[in-house]
């Protein structure tokens, strides 16, 4: 067997908040009814293994019993080349554009502080990721959501007028783009994408993009990233991506952002640099 994606496994007892922790943090759901079992599903986890060459991987790595400060090796960035060009498209990126963040919710938050004040409105799309709420209001900003709407077919689409109008009324400059988007599942197509950031281009806003749902696609659909659909996307946005919902590896925490304007680059580099909050250890904030 190469993928094991029908065991059930007990997770209980090892730390996951997804089954150990109802009522986690003040919001997770409360524990199930007296002879029923908890479903975990309320938490972006997933209840398979991760692939076995990570884990392998991993293992290896834990039997030199060294861990103190390291650089990041060439393989770091020569992996994540190599995925962004294999499974998107994304051909001509280097490592100079790639930079580890600390979560990547921890990387809107952090590239927010590069482009706004405390204070300042932030453009988002509603329904809204739980995450998000929390993360952008408890910064000290102020989310103006735009809606959504359903298609006569019941599809989410993005309401490009009130977009434009409460960009211009708020006098708002950065936004938070989700793509794909979570929640409601929609993966943008190359041309809603293309629309979204002529607002955002007309208004001289900033794209904060996440992408941590890029890689998990259903059926005919095709994810594009936000960066390639014009040479201002690719100039005016800093996108966010992490393996951890692709193989189950939340807990492990490693994202990254490609930013390919080197304005933008030095702007968040600088912002999340100052505190070595956002550093994988000492030396690696200096890649
Ligand atoms: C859209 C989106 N962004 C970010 C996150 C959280 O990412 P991280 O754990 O890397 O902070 C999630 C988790 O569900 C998510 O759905």
């Amino acid at each position: 067997m190469r993928y094991d994606f029908t065991s059930i496994i007990d997770r209980r007892g090892m730390d996951a908040i997804a089954v150990d922790g109802p009522g986690y943090g003040g919001w997770a759901p409360g524990g199930p009814k007296e002879g029923f079992d908890i479903i975990p599903m309320w938490v972006a986890d997933m209840n398979f293994p991760t692939c076995p060459t990570i884990q392998e991987a991993i293992i290896e790595r834990t039997k030199h019993p060294m861990f103190g400060y390291f650089d990041v090796r060439n393989e770091y960035y020569d992996s994540i080349i190599r995925w962004q060009s294999e499974r998107h498209g994304m051909t001509d990126l280097t490592k100079k554009c790639i930079g580890y963040e600390n979560g990547v919710l921890g990387g809107v938050v952090s590239a927010l502080n590069a482009f706004a004040c405390p204070g300042d409105a932030v453009l988002v799309h509603s329904p809204t990721y739980i995450g998000f709420t929390g993360s952008i209001e408890g910064a000290g900003y102020r989310i103006v959501l735009s809606p959504l709407k359903q298609d006569e077919s019941g599809v989410w689409r993005m309401d490009y007028d009130d977009m434009d109008r409460k960009i211009k009324e708020n006098h708002i400059h950065v936004a938070v783009f989700c793509n794909p988007h979570n929640p409601c599942g929609r993966v943008w197509t190359e041309e809603e994408i293309r629309d979204a950031l002529e607002i955002y281009r007309r208004n001289e806003v900033i794209v904060i993009d996440d992408e941590i749902w890029s890689d998990i696609i259903l059926g005919n659909h095709r994810h594009v990233p936000t960066q390639m659909v014009s040479e201002d996307a690719r100039c005016r946005t800093v996108s966010l991506f992490a393996p951890s919902k692709t193989f189950n590896l939340a807990g492990l925490v490693g994202s990254y952002h490609i930013i390919y304007d080197a304005y933008l680059r030095d702007r968040v580099r600088s912002a999340s640099a100052k505190s070595h909050y956002n550093a994988m250890n000492v030396l690696s904030m200096h890649v």
